[in-house]
């Protein structure tokens, strides 16, 4: 019988490089020999239910947090090793590893967590311990190398994210100790903050901060009571906001594409205004507020709130407008914009639009109906029709010219 033994050796009071984040040292040995060993800050942001709203908690990863040495294990050959961390009244965060011999990465990130603890979680309608896992989390690094990543990296877990920062990490450790080579993610400058014992080994990491591209064009509807349709809305959408990161003591701006099957729409439908809520993941909520005039039957976007979390920010993000004027069309018409357009909410946050139709009134056959354009695409079109005008013009002058030119050859060949 294996005796697995682990400990938890905390550096007490060691204010990670910003803020009051943490860092926790977690181990895992067999026997003598150490086979996973951890120094990380984390910090955590949930999202659960009250009985009247939906509410987002951020908490870090405590000092007082040590490994569980009953699940944790070093791996067998039927199963990986695993570091399991637990702290509060039942909460913990586990890392799966696998190898395939030349290099090791974390298989699953698990993240479990007990919504009766009313101190974290304060007027939560369910209780009991939530466990959400992610798998291809994105750490790896070569065998025999130490994990070294200084830059924040945030996980998506369910409705939760784990925020990674200051971490060095390694499994299948050779040693006791972490490996002196380091293999650096590609968040860090590998120039300036490398210590010199770094090789040149530099593989890994997680979600790269790079632009992320048009976004996916999703199908969204908001439903009357009994199944018929009330707005439709078809669209690509890329927030693009800032907000104050906790752990880079600085403001950072994000590019977000809504991906459209990680997003549920909801919202009301009213005489003189509509409302179209999008939820992704939980995370992150747009709501457009829709407004008519029912005099002079037009309609135009008047609000937009956005609600999102950051497990990096101090607090969650939100902004909001309710006095914009975009996407005016007409009542029994649809909007359409196909161009490219960025909706200004706030300073801190705007929206850009791609392949955008909405019609927030009078939906009566779960269809749009016939759409006004917005002058973007009304110029776009212009220039085939300017092009088309022109080679049109073209033509005729080549063929007036020809026709000229025959008829004079063939009275000069007349005359001779
Ligand atoms: C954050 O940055 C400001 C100025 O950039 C500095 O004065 C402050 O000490 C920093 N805070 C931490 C915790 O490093
Ligand atoms: C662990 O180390 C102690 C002393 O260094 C030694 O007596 C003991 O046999 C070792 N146990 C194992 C399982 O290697
Ligand atoms: C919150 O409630 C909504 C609907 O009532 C449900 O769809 C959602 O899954 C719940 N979220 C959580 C985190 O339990
Ligand atoms: C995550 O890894 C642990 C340890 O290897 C394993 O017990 C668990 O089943 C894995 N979970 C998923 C969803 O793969
Ligand atoms: C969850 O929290 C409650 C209240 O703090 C506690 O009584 C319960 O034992 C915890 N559950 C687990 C599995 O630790
Ligand atoms: C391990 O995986 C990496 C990346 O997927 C690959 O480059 C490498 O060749 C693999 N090594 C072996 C021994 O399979
Ligand atoms: C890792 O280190 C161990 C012990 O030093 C050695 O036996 C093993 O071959 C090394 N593995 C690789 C891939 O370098
Ligand atoms: C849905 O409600 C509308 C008006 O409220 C009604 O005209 C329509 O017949 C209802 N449709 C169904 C399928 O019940
Ligand atoms: C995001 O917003 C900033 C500041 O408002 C702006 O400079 C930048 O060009 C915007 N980026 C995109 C891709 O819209
Ligand atoms: C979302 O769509 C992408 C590509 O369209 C697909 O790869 C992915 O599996 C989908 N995810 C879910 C949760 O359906
Ligand atoms: C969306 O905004 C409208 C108008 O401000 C408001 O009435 C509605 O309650 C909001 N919906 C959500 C889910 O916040
Ligand atoms: C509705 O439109 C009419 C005519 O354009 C305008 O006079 C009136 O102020 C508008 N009402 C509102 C509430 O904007």
């Amino acid at each position: 019988m294996r005796v697995y033994y682990s400990s938890a050796a905390l550096i007490i009071a060691w204010f990670a490089v910003l803020g009051c984040i943490q860092a926790v040292t977690l181990e895992v040995k067999e026997g003598n020999s150490t086979c996973i060993k951890a120094e990380l800050s984390a910090s955590f942001s949930v999202t659960y239910n009250t009985s009247s709203s939906t509410r987002t908690v951020q908490f870090p990863l405590p000092d007082s947090t040590t490994v569980d040495t009953a699940s944790s294990s070093c791996g067998t050959e039927e199963s990986s090793p695993w570091l399991v961390a637990v702290f509060g009244p039942g909460h913990a965060l586990g890392l799966s590893f696998s190898t395939n011999g030349s290099l090791y990465s974390v298989a699953n990130l698990t993240l479990q967590y007990n919504l009766s603890d009313t101190s974290t979680f304060p007027d939560a309608n369910s209780s009991g311990v939530i466990t959400v896992v992610s798998a291809s989390v994105g750490i790896s690094a070569t065998i025999n190398t130490t994990y070294h990543c200084v830059s924040p990296s945030t996980f998506v877990v369910g409705g939760a994210t784990v925020t990674f920062s200051d971490m060095r990490l390694e499994a299948y450790m050779p040693g006791n100790e972490l490996s002196p080579t380091e293999s650096i993610c590609m968040e860090d400058p590998t120039s300036s903050t490398a210590p010199p014992t770094t090789a040149g080994t530099t593989t890994t990491a997680a979600p790269a901060p790079t632009p992320p591209g048009t976004p996916e064009r999703g199908t969204y509807f908001v439903n009357k009571g009994n199944g018929t349709q009330c707005l439709l809305a078809q669209m690509g959408l890329q927030l693009n906001f800032t907000y104050f990161s906790h752990s880079q003591n600085k403001t950072v701006q994000e590019l977000l594409n809504l991906t459209p099957n990680l997003t549920t729409s909801s919202g009301s439908c009213e005489a003189s205004s509509a409302s179209l809520v999008l939820t992704q993941e939980q995370i992150t909520t747009l709501n457009f507020t829709f407004t008519l005039n029912s005099t002079s039957k037009k309609y135009h976007l008047s609000g937009i709130t956005l609600l999102a979390d950051r497990a990096d920010a101090t607090a969650p993000i939100s902004a909001s407008n309710s006095s914009l004027d975009y996407l005016r069309s007409t009542l029994g018409r649809s909007y359409m914009c196909n161009a490219e357009q960025t909706l200004a909410v706030v300073p801190s946050f705007s929206l850009n639009t791609f392949r955008l139709q909405v019609q927030p009134f009078q939906v009566t056959t779960d269809q749009f109906d016939t759409a006004e354009e917005c002058q973007m695409d009304q110029d776009l079109m212009l220039i085939p029709i300017i092009v088309g005008a022109a080679l049109a013009g073209l033509v005729l002058i080549v063929l007036i010219a020809y026709l000229i030119g025959r008829k004079r050859s063939h009275a000069g060949y007349q005359t001779i």
